[in-house]
């Protein structure tokens, strides 16, 4: 299945595009994560996105498209992909598809992960990341068994210098401006999902893997 997982900052894609990615077997594309190790590497491209994303702004649509027709051509892709944090515009929604069609597929579902500001202001204060298998932590809510070391990888966790209070309002505003826009875009497709995604984890899980096998079905 290709399959998009959208919703605001915090709202969990990351956390539950993790989990499907083992279960179905399909890689999860995260542009945020490929961003950070581009600059990580100081690329031309980490560095060109650097100055947007450590001031909560989108990085320009022609710089995403085309690192996202690149990634989606490798092999990986061939039996699905989750893509999580893209599209984030209605040109890049539109660019998708184009990209897709070209190459004879196009997305099966787009499920949209809901969650009031100020939870998501709290998620995100609270979240460290595995800096290698990049499996996200929160503090309070799922903290590591050892802090600052990764359950699964033993790698050290990090905060992210985009969660910090002030940054992760401007990100929550340009997602109601820029990116809110893109969930008609996908109604009128008629591939959109909506769900819930305050609760527990392992409970968000059930409810999107739910929605997949009826859509695999062949009916919503
Ligand atoms: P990106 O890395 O994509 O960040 P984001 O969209 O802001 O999303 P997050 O990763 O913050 O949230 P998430 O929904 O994945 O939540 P998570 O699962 O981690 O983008 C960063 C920047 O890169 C952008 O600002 C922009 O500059 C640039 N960029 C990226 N893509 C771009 C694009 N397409 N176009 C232009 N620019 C782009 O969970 C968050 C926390 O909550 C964690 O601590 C987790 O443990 C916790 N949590 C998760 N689920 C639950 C739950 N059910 N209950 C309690 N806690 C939970």
């Amino acid at each position: 299945m290709n399959l998009i997982f959208f919703g605001p900052p915090g709202a969990g894609k990351g956390t539950q595009s993790q989990q499907v990615q083992q279960i179905y077997g399909i890689p999860q594309i995260s542009t945020g994560d490929m961003l950070r190790e581009a600059r990580t590497a100081k690329s031309p491209l980490g560095l060109e996105a650097e100055k947007f994303m450590s001031e909560g702004k989108l990085v320009p649509d022609s710089v995403i498209v085309s690192l996202m027709d690149e990634r989606l051509k490798q092999k990986d892709c061939n039996k699905g992909f989750i893509l999580d944090g893209f599209p984030r515009t209605l040109e890049q929604a539109s660019a998708l598809k184009e990209m897709l069609k070209a190459q004879g597929k196009k997305i099966d579902c787009v499920v949209n992960i809901e969650v009031n500001e100020e939870e998501l202001v709290a998620r995100l204060t609270g979240r460290r990341q595995c800096e290698k298998c990049k499996k996200a932590y929160h503090v309070l809510y799922s903290p590591p068994k050892q802090e600052g070391v990764c359950d699964v990888c033993a790698s050290k966790l990090f905060q992210r210098d985009d969660d910090q209070e002030r940054t992760i309002r401007q990100r929550l505003k340009v997602y109601v401006d820029k990116t809110q826009p893109v969930i008609n875009f996908y109604k009128q497709e008629k591939i959109l999902e909506s769900i819930n995604g305050s609760g527990e984890v392992a409970l968000i899980l059930k409810k999107i893997e739910k929605i997949l096998e009826s859509r695999s079905q062949g009916h919503s």
